[in-house]
């Protein structure tokens, strides 16, 4: 017997590079963002995954191509599911249309990502009815019980997203993704609009629903300590790749990368769309236009020569690894 557990998820290579155009009126292409660019991680069931980084590190690109939201440019994503392992990034589109129940996203503003004119039974309900999953007194069995789980109340059923916290909101956007019983959550700044109390509540619930329900997350969010207490591994973005990767524990204690050790000092922002106050100079390096080398040497403050010319490779460990050329010398 086989007792070797695979990755749920093996993302290989992934990029997504979104093309500039030249203005007028034809249209050129002069250049490209490169937003993600050759991400690789393995993400192993009922695992959880952290990915930081500044405002524009290519955070929600990652997750929205991984999910294929939006076409990737090149790379794999291998989904392991049942005996079968499919590249999301090149499945058609019609195979690919039964698996998008079983991977689902949490937004950051529940209120703009909830439709104001659907009762909390709809927008729950909503996912089931369009993949026809449920009807009749089953759907209304399975929104109660989802309701209930994720902390609400069912006498609420019938009421309006308005008429609920930033907090109570969030937990009908985890009752909708859940309710399709995915393996696999992208949240995606999903806590970061709320009051921190209320951030703990929601990330209790996330790992409850976790053990719970088997799930597997990639928790994308700009402040690290938001992170900490929910992730087994944390993998850290700067201009669009991943710069480096390991265990919370690992990297909390023993960060390798600058940038890493740069972000554990800053001061996060709650709007992600904001600036982090960090100890670092500079500005965060533009996706299209990197900086020769090392996409972060303009900033690093132990950067060397070879650091403008030569971009450093990616060094791998067991739970991960980092590119920064100190890491060989
Ligand atoms: N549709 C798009 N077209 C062009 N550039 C984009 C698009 N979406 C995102 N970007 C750019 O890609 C980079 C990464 O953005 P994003 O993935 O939203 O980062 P993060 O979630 O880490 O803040 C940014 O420079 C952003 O401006
Ligand atoms: S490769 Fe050079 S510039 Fe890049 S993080 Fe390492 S020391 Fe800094
Ligand atoms: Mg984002």
């Amino acid at each position: 017997m086989n007792t070797i557990t695979k990755p749920l998820l093996s993302v290989r290579g992934l990029c997504k590079h979104f093309p500039v155009m030249s203005k007028g009126f034809l249209k050129k292409q002069i250049g490209s963002v490169k937003a993600a660019d050759y991400i690789s991680f393995d993400l192993m069931p009922g695992e959880t995954l952290g990915l930081v980084g500044e405002s524009g590190s290519g955070k929600t690109t990652t997750g929205r191509t991984i999910l294929r939201a939006i076409e990737p440019t090149s790379g794999q994503v291998l989904f392991n599911y049942g005996d079968e392992a499919l590249d999301l990034a090149t499945v058609p589109l019609a195979r690919l249309k039964p698996l998008r129940t079983k991977m689902q996203m949490i937004f950051q503003d529940p209120f703009s990502s909830l439709n104001p004119r659907m009762t909390v039974r709809n927008i729950v309900a909503e996912p089931l009815i369009i993949h026809g999953l449920a009807k009749g007194r089953e759907l209304e069995a399975r929104v109660d019980e989802m309701l209930v789980k994720v902390g609400l109340r069912v006498e609420y059923r019938m009421r309006y997203p308005h008429a609920f916290s930033g907090g109570q909101r969030q937990r009908i956007g985890i009752a909708r993704a859940l309710i399709m019983r995915p393996k696999l959550i992208i949240a995606d700044e999903a806590v970061s609009a709320l009051d921190v109390s209320v951030q703990a509540q929601i990330i209790n619930l996330l790992a409850d629903l976790q053990e719970e329900f088997g799930l597997t997350y990639i928790f994308i969010a700009h402040d690290l300590s938001v992170v900490k207490h929910i992730c087994d591994r944390i993998a850290v973005m700067y201009a669009g790749r991943i710069v480096e990767i390991g265990t919370t524990d690992q990297l909390f204690n023993n960060p390798v990368h600058p940038y890493t050790q740069a972000l554990l000092t800053s001061v996060p922002d709650p709007d992600p769309d904001k600036r982090m106050d960090f100890g670092l100079k500079g500005e965060v390096a533009d996706p299209a236009d990197l900086p020769s080398g090392c996409s972060f040497h303009p900033r690093c403050p132990v950067s060397v020569e070879r650091c403008r010319t030569m971009a450093p490779e990616f060094v791998h460990n067991p739970n991960g690894g980092a590119s920064c050329h100190h890491m060989r010398s």
